[in-house]
């Protein structure tokens, strides 16, 4: 089954995953809900009615483990960092239409309804399982209290989550070599009775709603291959005193001493906060049924580190329930700093605040990160490339182009000059519009960025083939269609634009003497009729000088090396921030192998200069692409391990350097006849300085 095409008749909800509640926001988190916000703002620019939802995860361990480290109550804990969230996401324009909790009341109702359905319908169970326990502290250990070994691949991992590894979810007692994070004794197993939910039998409900699921394709593959292997039943009680109660059979009265699962009563707040818009704007408005219980389109925009709670979990939870499903998941990869990791316990992060306090616009942000590479590819962040991309792109073709376009018209005509649109400019304009409307259908918001960026570019080679400063004298009526024309592409960056840029489209908007707010209009007024007078007008961004760049590269070098100092000085904590990297300091470098070749032995390997001609995914598998180069005498087939660490669309036309006589090898049941020359774990891909013929050998 396919869906219609935004805009559909039905009503959306675009959701984000929501935020622990336990410490503060940087760059790496903004991604996903800069992502969500400039989607949602898409549909609504499409004419597509969306309610933007999301809310605060307040429970869990997550939040319990930082609360007890603060020596506070992981409520009032969470509710602290809830409210510092509430006023964070507007300071980048992430405007949601509800930003609710997982602990307020409408959350614990829908919650305790949803699992109480579940259960009726006979896919509930209760089961005896080992679970860990501290013999030391006489307490069960769920979760994060808990730490081992992973027994899928054998990395360190936390209680419920292989984060630094396979990233699957562990259910309790699935860790090895169990160590309590409260005390750091080995942790024992204990005997407890558990509810479990019957997600084993929805496999064949799954395996049709993958292959329905629209969105990014990382969202459907590895679940997928966990279907293949087969899928467990989900734990979905705690031993835990921070959380919502399980519903007891009957009334609420019948409670029992268990608490749900974090990852059960978190996606229930998507629906639980649209129904707080409902009751805010009035069910007549916006009625959050329709999505959720009828047709509606809901789109779930999440990291990629969560598929699995999004496209296992989550949909079993709402067809058991007699819930609608997704129609699109949208996992966004992560951020990278530098080309390394985030590491919030070294200090090596760029913090949402210390972005604005820098002086930074949020637009400027908004448009790297939407743009930067694929939603799911990794994203690096640096403050290099991020002048680059504002300098050139946002200052050098759009502002450049609106500017000097709105300062003619105010200068020579006070405004737009009256004339009519060029056949050629419309056209060029319903171009942008398609390719607009075509990313945000195909789900992907750097293509709805770049559909503007190429239409100020079209504008700024527009007015340089008209020369309308020449055409005032000699041929005035020419200049003010060229100019009038201007003016009305102005108009249509800002339509197209606000979703990734909206204080400044706004801004654009007021520029161009139009009237209300920008982002209530649809791309039909990207073919309206300009207003006619308006002053002259401000630059809408400011170029970023290196010498700035250097300034922001040495503080953050300097807060590092700080952190890592003092983090040298104490012993690590066992519940530290695990999203530490790869850091690739010079002393994890491998030695240089001692073993020497010979000159010979380097001869048999037969390296070529190659061009990528294309470059696709190989469905099913998590990290490889598919590769056609041309080497010169050949075009050759090569599966190569880059899939999340490159832009597969950008590859094509790229030089590279291949081993043409490995053995053929056969990777996901796809041919690979040679290999890929790329440094590093983040796969820096070998090329040539100049530009020697495809199949020069490399010697
Ligand atoms: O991984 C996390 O940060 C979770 N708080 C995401 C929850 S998303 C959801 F399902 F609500
Ligand atoms: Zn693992």
């Amino acid at each position: 089954m396919s869906h219609d095409e935004f805009p559909t008749d039905d009503p959306a909800v675009v959701t984000c995953g929501l935020p622990y509640a336990n410490g503060d926001l940087h760059v790496g988190h903004l991604r996903t809900y800069v992502g969500g916000d400039v989607y949602s703002r898409a549909l609504k620019t499409l004419g597509q009615q969306t309610v933007f939802v999301c809310g605060s995860d307040m429970h869990g361990t997550p939040v319990a483990v930082n609360a007890e480290q603060e020596g506070v109550s992981p409520e009032e804990f969470a509710l602290e960092w809830h409210e510092t969230y509430k006023e964070t996401f507007p300071r980048f324009d992430v405007d949601f239409d509800n930003y609710g909790h997982t602990h307020d009341a409408t959350n614990a109702e829908t919650t305790k309804s949803i699992v109480r359905a579940l259960d009726e319908a006979g896919h509930v169970y209760e089961k005896e399982i080992m679970v860990a326990y501290d013999p030391v502290e006489d307490q069960h250990l769920p979760d994060r209290y808990v730490e081992g070994t992973c027994p899928y691949c054998g990395e360190k991992a936390r209680g419920d989550e292989c984060d630094e590894g396979c990233q699957r979810h562990l259910e309790p007692g699935e860790i090895e070599e169990p160590v309590s994070t409260i005390t750091g004794n080995p942790a024992e197993y204990h005997e407890r009775s558990h509810k479990f939910f019957a997600v084993s039998a929805f496999e064949d409900y799954l395996s049709e709603f993958l292959d329905r699921l629209e969105g990014t394709s990382n969202a459907r593959n590895q679940p997928r291959e966990w279907i293949e292997s087969g899928l467990q039943d989900w734990c979905i009680t705690r031993d835990m005193d921070w959380g919502i109660d399980y519903p007891g059979e009957g009334d609420d009265d019948g409670e029992t001493d268990l608490v749900l699962y974090v990852w059960v009563d978190a996606p229930i707040e998507y629906i639980s906060s649209t129904k707080q818009y409902t009751e805010r704007v009035g069910s007549d408005t916006y009625d959050w049924e329709e999505p959720w219980r009828e047709d509606g389109e809901i789109v779930h925009v999440i990291g990629r580190d969560i598929i699995q709670h999004h496209s296992i979990f989550w949909p079993a939870m709402l067809n058991g329930a007699g819930y609608n499903e997704p129609r699109a998941i949208m996992a966004s990869g992560f951020v990278t700093l530098g080309g390394k990791g985030f590491s919030t316990s070294r200090d090596r992060a760029v913090w949402a605040d210390e972005y604005l306090d820098e002086g930074f616009h949020p637009d400027l942000l908004r448009y790297y990160l939407a743009t930067n590479g694929g939603f799911q590819q990794d994203v690096d962040f640096s403050w290099d490339k991020f002048r680059d991309r504002v300098n050139t792109e946002l200052v050098g073709t759009l502002g450049n182009f609106v500017y000097r376009s709105l300062l003619f018209a105010a200068r020579n005509y006070g405004g737009t000059p009256d004339a009519e649109v060029s056949e050629e400019v419309d056209d060029r304009i319903a171009e942008a519009v398609d390719e607009f409307t075509d990313a945000i259908n195909d789900y992907s918001i750097r293509e709805a960025g770049n559909a503007a960026i190429r239409l100020a570019q079209f504008g700024n080679e527009y007015i340089q083939r008209n020369e309308p400063w020449k055409l005032t004298d000699e041929d005035p009526e020419q200049a003010r269609q060229v100019i009038y024309d201007c003016v009305q592409i102005a108009k249509a960056l800002a339509v197209i634009f606000q979703p990734i840029a909206p204080e400044t489209c706004q801004r654009l908007w007021d520029q161009l003497g139009e009237d209300g707010e920008v982002a209530n209009t649809t791309v039909d007024a990207a073919h309206e009729a300009p207003q006619g007078s308006f002053e002259e007008p401000d630059e809408l961004f400011e170029k970023i000088e290196a010498e700035r760049v250097d300034e922001l590269n040495t503080k953050l070098e300097q807060r590092v090396e700080a952190a890592t100092a003092d983090e040298d000085d104490e012993d690590e904590s066992m519940t530290e921030d695990t999203d530490d990297d790869a850091d690739a300091q010079p002393a994890d470098l491998e030695p240089v192998v001692e073993d020497r070749i010979s000159f010979e032995e380097f001869q048999d390997i037969d390296l070529r200069v190659g061009e990528i001609k294309e470059a696709e995914p190989v469905e099913g598998a998590d990290k490889l692409a598919k590769l056609q180069v041309d080497i010169g005498v050949e075009v050759r087939q090569l599966v190569a391990g880059i899939k999340q660490l490159h832009d597969l669309e950008e590859l094509p036309g790229t030089r590279v350097i291949i081993v043409a006589n490995l053995e053929e090898a056969e990777l996901f049941g796809v041919e690979s006849n040679g290999m890929l020359l790329a440094a590093g774990d983040e796969a820096d891909i070998l090329t040539t300085h100049d530009d020697s013929a495809l199949g020069t050998r490399v010697q």
